[in-house]
């Protein structure tokens, strides 16, 4: 943590309008076209048409500002973009946008640097920049939201704030199959016994197991991607909802802020928020692929499988049980998971019964995004160091690997080279294998008279095939588990 306290910090206390006799008001010696009533409603940007005080529990119901105030960054980027355009357009003059410029990009670094006191008396981020730019620039600020509403500028905001988290979410994916692949490379030659049903099924690598992972998190990176086309739009020149009288340069907009196109109908613009959503489903997608991962390696710690070890520095231990070393980490990831379902649900609840155009529920729809997002960033930068913790345990694997049958498919198949069709092979093996449990026997451990008198058609060479690492090899076909395969998928990612 940066320490700012020895910082001076900038309390923006609205400045009390002087007025006169004939009830105009001054400022900088300049008339002004509001009336001044001398209450706290003059002071809202909405004040105008009201004659009495907000209620206090009204006011902090109403506010969104403890929370979207993590858009600064954001809305401040959108207002100085917009106020560029506005000069250009001659909608205000060249000079009176490069004061207002100055005094944004002042508010900005002031922001940056930590002087600058959030005051949460304004009813929203929106709300408290443009009331510190008319402090800092007095009639020149009250320009800057000419064409302008918060409906297109929350609209804005979002969108370009899912856009830079979405650049940051797709590094960190990259870190996070680094380790994967790491890992991978580490244990090359581990086999293990692939599963269905939780029952041990066929032998595997590890390494191939692990990749499987891989490939969801680019199908999430790819999600992600083609999500960006839908999210970098402009809304801005939507206004409220109808759109605006004035020239505005949507074009020009959209280019200063790097968005890819313009919003084709003002209406859709400040009211939909299906990109948010597709957001959170991609992000929900995304969670569900590490918390299956999670739980793998949960099992995978049990005494029952033991087959890895998580270092001391990512485990933790009981209050009372002083053996306990329990996987939390993975455990933690797993539940975080639940968040992200519940912001999807919670959005599209929101979303579902509202009518064209905005509506004040849609306030509701920044605190499920920004969680989405601490939460994603936060479970994949923790997972990448997690993975390098993990040591396999190569005895147990290989144990586990050679009991429970996993090479039936593979005795099956080999009858079928020797001529039997694979329905008459899988029934014989099956026979086998009933006779080898009685036996409290492995297939590999009866012996060939045991063997022959379940189908002449074994011989000797049969032995050779039931070694699991023979199973892999076999399996040389595209996609599989093969080592020539896994090695090219390796290298490939
Ligand atoms: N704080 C509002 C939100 O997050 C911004 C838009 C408000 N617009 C309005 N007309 N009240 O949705």
């Amino acid at each position: 943590m940066i320490n700012i306290s020895h910082l001076k910090k900038t309390r923006y206390i609205p400045r009390k309008i002087p007025t006169d006799v004939s009830g105009l008001m001054f400022v900088d010696g300049k008339p002004q076209i509001s009336r001044d009533r001398e209450s706290k409603m003059s002071k809202k940007l909405w004040g105008g048409r009201f004659t009495s005080d907000t209620n206090e529990m009204v006011n902090t119901f109403n506010s969104s500002i403890h929370f979207d105030k993590r858009l600064w960054r954001e809305d401040i980027q959108g207002s100085i973009a917009y106020c560029k355009m506005l000069g250009k357009q001659g909608i205000i003059s060249d000079d009176e946008a490069k004061k207002i410029l100055s005094a944004l990009q002042e508010i900005y670094s002031e922001i940056e640097k930590g002087t600058f006191i959030f005051d949460e008396s304004s009813e929203d981020i929106h709300t408290l920049i443009e009331k510190v730019l008319i402090h800092k620039t007095g009639t020149l600020g009250e320009m800057i939201h000419t064409g302008r509403s918060r409906n297109d500028q929350i609209a804005l905001d979002t969108r370009l704030f899912i856009k830079n988290s979405t650049e940051n979410i797709l590094q960190l994916i990259r870190k996070f199959q680094l380790s994967l692949i790491e890992l991978a490379e580490k244990n090359q030659d581990l086999i293990m016994p692939g599963y269905t049903h939780l029952q041990r099924a066929q032998p595997v690598l590890l390494a191939h197991h692990l990749l499987a992972y891989y490939e969801m998190t680019k199908r999430d990176t790819q999600r992600y991607e083609e999500a960006l086309k839908r999210t970098n739009v402009l809304p801005l020149g939507s206004a409220a909802l109808a759109g605006t009288t004035f020239n505005i340069d949507r074009e020009f907009l959209a280019n200063e802020l790097n968005l890819q196109r313009i919003t084709a109908n003002s209406m859709d613009a400040v009211s939909d928020r299906d990109f948010m959503l597709e957001f959170i489903f991609i992000s929900a997608i995304l969670m569900m692929h590490l918390s299956r991962l999670c739980e793998e390696l949960i099992i995978w710690s049990t005494q029952e499988f033991d087959f890895i070890e998580i270092s001391d520095s990512f485990a933790t231990g009981s209050s009372i049980m002083p053996q306990k070393k329990n996987p939390d980490i993975p455990e933690l990831i797993r539940g975080k998971t639940g968040r992200v379902y519940g912001h999807l649900i919670s959005l599209l609840t929101t979303m579902k019964g509202l009518p064209l155009t905005y509506n004040k529920d849609m306030q509701e729809d920044k605190e499920p995004l920004f969680d989405t997002v601490d939460t994603v960033e936060k479970s994949l930068s923790i997972f990448s160091l997690l993975l390098r913790e993990i040591d396999f345990k190569k005895e147990n694997l290989k144990k586990a690997t050679e009991s429970g049958y996993l090479v039936a498919t593979d005795l099956a198949d080999y009858l079928v080279t020797k001529g039997m069709t694979f329905r008459k092979a899988h029934h014989i093996v099956g026979d086998m294998i009933l006779s080898a449990q009685k036996k409290n026997k492995e297939l590999h451990q009866l012996d060939l008279y045991e063997m022959k008198h379940f189908s002449s058609l074994i011989e000797n060479d049969v032995y050779g095939w039931l070694d699991p690492a023979s199973c892999i090899e076999r399996r040389d076909i595209k996609g599989g588990t093969g080592p020539k395969e896994v090695k090219k998928a390796l290298r490939k990612a």
